[in-house]
């Protein structure tokens, strides 16, 4: 039997470079030895207020961005988190296993109150039990995420392992895997802050679908530090950060890379940092223009996708349904 992998992203905006060297690199990379299932979390993304017919539009095409990445549906399986029913209904009988305590301790929940002041609702609350619910619908080994999401699988497996121990054995326990060195990437402009979607800077992120002037200009602009030394120190927060993007993009070691730059100044380092990027992002945002305009392939392959992720949920769903006695 193949280890299982399972995962998911929402639809909330373009992916940016955190998500895809935290993530959906990863993903691409593991689809070729495991069992792959890849979510798009559009229920999660209504925690936070969203216009219908963007989130509509941004789910659709979120799935062709992850196809343009590389996931390759031969191989993974792609699906909407709301074509399946099933990780709601689960997530209600996790919330009943849940304390407020413990998910009152979540810091994705703290900030995105914080963010949110006058839509601090219900499902911002529970979001980690429906997150949970995703994972043990499938059985799953490893989740592959960014280092922001490692208290919600550590929930997730804590809340299996209590309702295992209560009603008898009923889901596997999942441990979360992240990559090696940028399971947490900065904000470009504030290296202090991880990249992030929401953020209102759009020099802050490089999305994956941004053209090579655009990726050039706002690499120019990335805040540095005023030692001018090219060194992995982590002192240096906007130097370390755009050094581990470029190590994880290059593959170099760090004694070639400061070999490299040795001599050089942060304007080299940038230049060179965003060469790395479009090399990399240039042929996703080709396959992405191509995918785009064929859009009824993409959702042919989420439904194809559902039906397979259906076959398995509906059975560790109709299992942990009768565990706690609903008829
Ligand atoms: P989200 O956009 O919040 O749905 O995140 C999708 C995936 O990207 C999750 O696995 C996150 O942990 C990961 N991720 C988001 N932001 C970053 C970041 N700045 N660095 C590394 N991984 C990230
Ligand atoms: N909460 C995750 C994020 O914001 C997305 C997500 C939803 C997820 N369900 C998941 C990630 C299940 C891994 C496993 O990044």
């Amino acid at each position: 039997m193949k280890e299982r992998v399972f995962s998911a992203i929402q639809p909330t905006g373009i992916i940016h470079l955190g998500n895809y060297l935290g993530a959906v690199k990863q993903w691409v990379q593991t689809q070729k030895h495991t069992d792959c299932i890849f979510c798009i979390a559009n229920t999660h993304a209504i925690t936070i207020r969203q216009n219908p017919q963007t989130l509509h539009a941004t789910t659709y095409n979120l799935a062709a961005i992850l196809l343009a990445c590389g996931i390759d549906t031969e191989q993974a399986t792609l699906f909407i988190q709301s074509s399946i029913d099933a990780h709601t209904a689960l997530a209600w009988i996790l919330e009943c296993h849940l304390s407020m305590g413990e998910l009152s301790r979540m810091t994705q929940f703290k900030d995105k109150s914080q963010k949110h002041p006058k839509n601090i609702n219900a499902g911002l609350f529970n979001y980690p039990a429906l997150m949970a619910a995703d994972i043990l619908l499938y059985d799953v080994d490893s989740v592959p995420v960014g280092d922001d999401q490692r208290q919600h699988v550590e929930l997730a497996r804590d809340v299996a392992i209590r309702f295992n121990h209560e009603y008898g054995e009923t889901f596997k326990i999942p441990k979360a895997v992240f990559p090696t060195l940028t399971a947490r990437v900065m904000s470009l402009t504030d290296p202090s802050k991880k990249m992030s979607k929401s953020d209102d800077n759009p020099n802050s992120m490089i999305t994956i679908l941004d053209s090579p002037e655009t990726v050039r200009a706002k690499l120019k602009k990335a805040t540095t530090d005023s030692l001018g030394q090219i060194a992995f120190n982590p002192e240096q927060k906007g130097v370390y950060n755009l050094l581990t993007i470029y190590q994880s993009l290059t593959g170099y070691n760090t004694e070639s890379i400061l070999g490299e730059f040795e001599g050089k100044g942060y304007g080299t380092l940038k230049e060179r940092v965003g060469e790395a990027i479009i090399a990399e992002i240039a042929p996703i945002g080709e396959r992405y223009a191509v995918l785009s305009k064929n859009m009824q392939y993409v959702q042919k392959i989420l439904q194809e996708g559902a039906r397979k992720a259906n076959e398995i949920a509906s059975v560790r769903y109709t299992l942990a349904k009768e565990r706690v006695g609903l008829v």
